[in-house]
């Protein structure tokens, strides 16, 4: 409950930051209304938030501020041999034995592109039996699980939004056969939502506050206020495997990665990150870059066109090495992040958005019909250049990205479960099975491959029952 001197805090530092409107109508609030918004003003990170309010803000908000004026150079990903594969395998897969890593998704964010009403995670993400993408990772965290004979910690962050529908889907399908101790559930932050032209924090009610989840980057603060990051390290827990929640070819624990990022001769064991090569220059995913002999991410849309169509001899893009937001970072790492004493603040980045709101003005609720505020979010890919040494290990794509971002078209489910079925195709042939295919090349048959019967084409060849080959147009889930 906020005292009344919390009242007095929340409304001083409204007004002391020129946003007197969020308090204009104070004094007609009932004692509860005024309270809540009090507590969502008090929430707000004022020394964080400041330099994007008002005239000040202006340039920063427009964008004016942003883009690289810094030199860039193309990052090298690595491309390990078999010999180096299987080693690193060897050495993952003694870790992942040993329990020392935990998976985690980010499952936050609002979706917005997807359109779907409910958490990300609950969007039938196969192609056939349109598991729920939440249950495709819980196969896979069950099937390493019994592979490596330890508990495997999933953690997921949700946003504010979509903590309870998250917690409650996940209840009610029994966490797709993982015991509930060994998910940790925590909501990430938030930031409030600023009006794009005047600067001014924008309202969601008379009483409350607009605000909108911190960005994936906000899964480090997350990790630590939540406590789960004390109980990771406290359960001896050295690596968290990171991906995002709608990429369902992504390898939730892949040993080879892990054998990989804690190989000295790679890395400093702090970040490790996938990448593949961009299909185009305009892709739409960031690319690892060096600035300053430092690794980063550099969002697509601070790449310069000229500097992203950017040839090399070989006639490869020169910033070929696209992010998928595959991450592992290590428990001491995240801890050294949150220190406050450390000075690694991840950068805060401001996103044009659509985004309805309560005018106290006039009282009325406003539906606007274009882009009318900034959103503020930090990146996980930011946290890169604060490790010592950051591997990059080279990734097929079509083994393991096929995001449904969009409602349609590009990224979108139908795109994903197309290269699902590719990709299992590939599987079932390099373990010898004939699969029907159209003049194009494309799969003739629909095929799913759960992921409790395989992790990769050489679980395929130990299964008892498979066919010999695939008639046209069946329809098959192995
Ligand atoms: P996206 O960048 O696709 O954002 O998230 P989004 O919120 O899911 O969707 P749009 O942009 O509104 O359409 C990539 C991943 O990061 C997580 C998402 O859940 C997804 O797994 N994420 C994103 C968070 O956990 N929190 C955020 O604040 C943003």
């Amino acid at each position: 409950m906020t005292t009344t001197q919390g009242l007095g805090l929340a409304r001083d530092l409204a007004e002391r930051h020129g946003q007197g409107h969020l308090v204009a109508g104070w004094d007609s609030l009932g004692e509860e209304a005024r309270t809540a918004l009090a507590e969502d003003i008090l929430a707000i990170d004022w020394p964080v938030v400041a330099p994007w309010l008002g005239e000040e803000g202006a340039a920063r908000r427009s964008h004016a501020a942003r883009g690289d004026r810094a030199e860039l150079e193309p990052a090298v990903a690595l491309q390990p041999d078999d010999v180096q594969r299987r080693a690193a395998r060897a050495a993952g897969e003694a870790v992942l034995r040993r329990g020392r890593v935990a998976a985690l998704t980010v499952a936050g964010g609002q979706g917005t592109r997807l359109g779907w009403s409910g958490p990300k995670g609950t969007f039938p993400g196969t192609p056939i039996t349109g598991k729920p993408l939440f249950r495709v990772f819980a196969e896979q965290i069950r099937r390493a699980r019994d592979r490596y004979g330890v508990p495997i910690r999933w953690l997921i962050m949700t946003s504010p939004e979509n903590d309870a529908a998250t917690r409650s889907f996940l209840a009610d399908n029994n966490c797709f056969g993982l015991p509930r101790r060994d998910i940790a559930i925590f909501p990430q932050g938030v930031h409030p939502s600023i009006d794009l032209a005047s600067g001014r924090i924008l309202m969601a009610d008379r009483h409350a506050i607009a605000f909108n989840p911190d960005g994936h980057g906000g899964v480090l603060r997350a990790l630590e206020t939540s406590g789960v990051l004390d109980g990771m390290i406290g359960l001896g827990v050295e690596v968290l495997s990171s991906f995002q929640i709608d990429n369902p070819l992504v390898r939730a624990l892949d040993p080879v990665f892990i054998g990989l990022h804690l190989d000295a001769a790679h890395s400093s064991g702090e970040m490790s990150s996938k990448a593949v090569i961009k299909s185009q220059p305009g892709e739409r995913v960031g690319v690892f870059a060096r600035c300053d002999g430092r690794l980063r991410v550099v969002e697509y849309m601070d790449l310069p066109e000229a500097v992203a169509a950017r040839r090399d001899a070989d006639g490869g893009l020169a910033f070929r090495w696209g992010s998928i937001a595959v991450h592992l970072l290590g428990t001491a790492f995240v801890r050294k992040l949150v220190d406050p004493d450390s000075g690694a603040t991840l950068p805060l980045h401001g996103a044009m958005r659509k985004m309805p709101y309560f005018d106290p003005a006039t009282g009325r609720r406003v539906e606007p019909a274009e882009p009318n505020a900034i959103k503020l979010e930090t990146f996980l890919f930011d946290a890169i250049p604060f490790a010592e040494k950051s591997l990059v290990l080279a990734t097929d794509r079509r083994e393991e990205f096929a995001p449904i971002k969009n409602s349609r078209g590009e990224d979108s489910a139908a795109t994903s479960y197309r290269m699902q079925m590719e990709r299992a195709s590939a599987w079932l042939e390099s373990a010898g099975v004939r699969v029907p295919r159209r003049a194009d090349g494309s799969v003739d048959a629909a095929i799913e491959i759960s992921p409790l019967s395989a992790s990769g084409p050489e679980d395929l060849e130990a299964l008892a029952a498979l066919p010999g080959e695939i008639r046209p147009g069946q329809r098959l889930v192995i």
